[in-house]
């Protein structure tokens, strides 16, 4: 430090120079946001007449297919990435039969959006049972009641199978099996899919922040998740599940939710050679919306705060249900 006015000492480095206009913050920015690293998680009812709205997640609505289909147009008319698509069914049985019919939900969505968008936006689908089962579990039941993962999997790869002949670009396994990477690359393979991608959710926690999307997907669990779901304070575990599904053929991995796994995310960036992507949850959604509906957070500057602190964290591709509307935001 120098001598400086009333004999405090002036700083030699001024850090501060480099903030002094906006040209200049852009010009020395280390993290940029683009519509085409969002993806835009968009739910689609069976049997639904008009859109209808989650009342917890203010702003998302559980869609038509036509409504489905519009919102796949204007996603990449916006520029996205994607959409990631969830079927809510009519009916629900305990295996879950309507995620492999032909005739299920999810699966004549995934055709509609893609004769719409065609190779526009990479179309992405959830793969998992919870949506299909009367008893909500990610998976089929043993007789007295617990998750059999194995089962599962025979049942997953049917379900990529059925979401492959519907044309999907992407599948994303959600239900944290054991192995589900590999049974659903193969079954993928098997039938002759070898381009369908997989996005695996790979450090999925048995987060509250998904309290939320229980209300988007009318979902019948009671109990929790956490004989699959990883425990919140783990975080070597969540770069051991994505070195496991690098190695079964996962094309990228995603760590889920984001914000309290910031960490996690990191982590996996460093420990992986694939794109890493990060689920900018529910949760995280509708607590920065109710925040916002009582003024007492500027809203459109946390939504893009946020999705700059996920991809300065090392995700290179974001799920969020501000997707379509941050691109209209990052375009100002
Ligand atoms: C499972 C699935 C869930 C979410 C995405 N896929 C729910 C769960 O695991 O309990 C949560 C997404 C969100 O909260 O936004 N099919």
């Amino acid at each position: 430090m120098t001598g400086g006015a009333s004999g405090v000492p002036s700083p030699v480095t001024r850090p501060r120079r480099l903030r002094t206009t906006q040209a200049l913050r852009s010009l020395v920015a280390e993290t940029r946001v683009v519509p085409e690293h969002l993806v835009l998680p968009m739910f689609v009812r069976e049997g639904a007449s008009s859109p209808i709205p989650i009342a917890a997640m203010p702003g998302v609505v559980q869609h038509t297919r036509d409504s489905l289909r519009k919102a796949a147009q204007e996603a990449a008319e916006v520029g996205l990435g994607g959409v990631m698509l969830f079927g809510i069914p009519e009916h629900k049985d305990d295996v879950g039969s309507g995620a492999i019919d032909p005739a299920g939900i999810l699966n004549v969505a995934i055709a509609d959006v893609v004769a719409e968008v065609g190779d526009a936006l990479t179309v992405m689908s959830d793969l998992c049972l919870d949506e299909f089962t009367d008893h909500g579990h990610c998976g089929v039941l043993t007789p007295d009641g617990r998750v059999d993962n194995d089962r599962t999997l025979a049942a997953y790869a049917e379900m990529a199978l059925a979401q492959a002949d519907a044309g999907i670009d992407m599948v994303g396994p959600s239900g944290m099996m054991d192995g589900q990477v590999a049974a659903i690359r193969g079954a993928l393979d098997g039938g002759g899919h070898t381009d369908v991608a997989i996005l695996a959710y790979s450090a999925k926690y048995a987060s509250a922040f998904f309290g939320p999307f229980r209300e988007a997907v009318d979902s019948s669990l009671e109990g929790d998740r956490r004989t699959y779901q990883q425990d919140p304070g783990n975080a070597r575990e969540g770069v051991r599940e994505a070195l496991l599904d690098v190695a079964e053929g996962a094309d990228i991995v995603m760590v889920k939710p984001a914000l309290g796994y910031l960490d996690v995310v990191r982590r996996v960036r460093e420990a992986v050679d694939v794109p890493v992507a990060a689920y900018n949850v529910s949760g995280e959604y509708s607590m920065l919306e109710a925040a916002a509906a009582h003024g007492w957070i500027e809203r459109e500057r946390a939504v893009l705060e946020v999705l700059t602190s996920i991809r300065r964290a090392g995700a290179d591709v974001i799920l969020t249900y501000w997707a379509a509307e941050a691109a209209g935001l990052l375009a100002r």
